[in-house]
Parts: structure tokens; sequence; C-alpha cells
């Protein structure tokens, strides 16, 4: 190599080590600890630290975590009791990532209950990150799922009634101000684990808007839109109306404004102030979630408007939930 070559390259390196911040080693954890998105997060929080406490890692905590919510309930947002597009047809999207990087999703996957788990066959089990629709269906057949029908009649009976108007207009946080007819249709379970070893971990899984147009993917199964998690820094997932998430990159944005030394809280309400300058008349009208929590165990949330809850448990709180604060109070709660 000419000395020339040499002194470039090593200027490169040079150049670039001053651009990358230094890997750090991972803070002795205080101990284990689980959150995640809305009240289901109790219960799908107590599944996760069964595994935590028993000394698990924070990537089989998530998974049982939202494995639970995708069939140990049956709600109109998430797995398997999820509302269909507006077509009819159920369309699962899940992401699930560790604080190392490794991460794998699946999005429009149809039949199969357990989205979060295929995409951990993808990540494991396959060269990429992302695998849609009938690829992933496909995938997902080979890797032992048994496909099923996801539509219940109590979701056939609400699109059945939505057709009537076929009107798209997700209200915020609807089912929770028992707004007749129109469920809550953003309640995306994002789930983040500390485990005692101080590794990360996160899982996002939802069945998307309620009436979406068919092939229509949200935040939940992209990287860094609903779901990012770095062991050197922390994690982040979102939740509400997954294209806001996508115009920012929100998650991976909350996990960069932690790197910049805010707080999980902190980091939350600078994202959900950017949603707002980007589109501020919008963001009056829909709701946007985040929860963060950082690789110390720090957690903070917020969201545009008031009404979003997330639940915490480590050692010391098992069934905490908690209000966000918000910059909007919704006038209809
Ligand atoms: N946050 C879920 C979705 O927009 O699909």
């Amino acid at each position: 190599m000419s000395s020339r070559r040499r002194f470039l390259q090593s200027s490169l390196m040079a150049a670039g080590a001053a651009l990358l911040p230094a890997a750090r080693a991972l803070p002795a954890s205080n101990g284990a600890k689980v959150v995640s998105t809305w009240d289901f997060g109790v219960p799908a929080n107590r599944e996760a630290w069964r595994i935590l406490a028993a000394g698990g890692n924070a990537l089989d905590a998530v998974e049982a975590g939202a494995r639970w919510a995708e069939t140990g309930q049956c709600n109109s947002t998430v797995g398997r009791c999820g509302y269909p597009d507006r077509d009819g047809f159920v369309t699962l999207d899940a992401s699930i990532m560790k604080g190392d990087g490794s991460c794998g999703a699946v999005a429009a996957l149809q039949d199969i209950d357990h989205p979060i788990s295929v995409a951990r066959k993808v990540m494991e089990k396959t060269p990429h990150v992302l695998l849609v629709g009938d690829g992933a269906r496909q995938f997902a057949v080979a890797e032992g799922f048994e496909p099923r029908e996801l539509r219940t009649p109590e979701a056939e009976k609400a699109w059945r009634e939505w057709r009537e108007t076929s009107r798209y207009a997700p209200e915020i946080n609807a089912e929770r101000r028992g707004v007749p007819g129109n469920k809550d249709n953003h309640d995306t379970i994002g789930m983040l684990a500390l485990g005692a070893d101080g590794r990360m971990a996160g899982a996002c899984t939802t069945s998307g808007m309620a009436w979406k147009m068919h092939g229509r993917v949200g935040d939940s199964p992209i990287i860094g839109a609903g779901l990012y998690v770095d062991d050197q820094v922390g994690g982040a997932t979102a939740s509400g109306v997954g294209e806001e998430m996508l115009r920012n990159a929100a998650s991976f944005l909350v996990v960069e404004l932690m790197r910049q030394g805010h707080s999980p809280s902190d980091a939350c309400h600078l994202a959900i102030e950017r949603v707002v300058m980007k589109r501020p008349q919008a963001s009056k009208t829909l709701q946007v979630c985040f929860l963060a929590m950082n690789n110390h165990g720090e957690v903070g949330a917020f969201a545009l408007h008031q009404g979003f809850v997330y639940a915490v448990c480590d050692a010391q709180q098992q069934d905490t939930l908690l209000q966000a604060p918000a910059v909007y109070a919704t006038s209809k709660t």
C-alpha cells in the first residue's frame, strides 16, 4: 500500500472514530424490569416477569409477554381478535429486537396468531429482517406455525357495520371513552425488557389500524419506527397512528435522544414535539404515544393526547399502571 493510501485510510478511520460514539461497557443492571404500553400491558408484563424473575433473558421475556397479548386476551387491536382491514382481512404486524442489534419482523401476515414468534424466527433463522404478506405466511407454515381463521364473529360484525359508512377516521382512545361502534383501533402492545445481565430486548405486535387499506403496513414491524433497542443506551416503542412514527423514524429518534443524554421521559417528550412540529394540524386529531426505558432501568413516556397508560413491572412493583403526560387534553375523555 502506498504511503498516500495508508495516510488516507488512517485519516478516514480517525474521522469515523470521531463520528461514532465509542462503545461503552454496559452498566451493571440494578435489576430486571419490563414495561409495556396500555393496560393490557399489566398481564402481558406478568408473563414476561415470570421469565425475568427466574433469571431468564430479556428476549424470551418480551416474546412471552407479546404472545400473551396476541392470544391471551381478545382485543380488537392485537393478534387473534384484531379488527380486519377494509376488505375484511385480518393482517398482523410484529417486530422483535435485541439490544445487540439483532432483529426480525413480519408485516401483513395472515392466518397466524403469533406474529411475534414468527418475527423471532425471521431474526434467528433467515439472513433477512422483514418478511411480508404471503412470503411471511409461507415461512411461518414451513416453521410449523398452524394457519387458522383469525377473524372472530365479533370482528366480522364490526366490519360489516363499518362498511355501511366505510369512513376511515381513527378516534383517539375511542374504546376507553366508550364510543359505541368505534373501538380502540390503535392500541399496539410495545414491550421493553431489561435483563439482570444488563441486556435489553423489545417486542411490538399489532393488527394495525382497523379498516386500513389492504396491504397497509404500520410502524410496529418497522425497526426504528415502532421499536428500537440498543444495549448501549436503551429502548423505545410506540403506539398510535403508525404513519406518524414512520414519518419520524420515531423509536430510533427516542433512543438517539437518550444517547445524547436526555432522560427517557424527556426523549419521549421531544419526539412528540417533533411529531407536532411536522404536522401541527393532524396532531390534534390523532394519537401518538412513546414509551422508553434506558439501560439503567429508568422509564419515561409521553403522548400527544391524554389517555395513554403504560405498565411497569420489576422486583418492587408487579402491576403498576401509570398515566403518561400529554400535549393535549383529549376533550371527550
Ligand atoms: N401503531 C400501530 C399501527 O399504526 O399499525
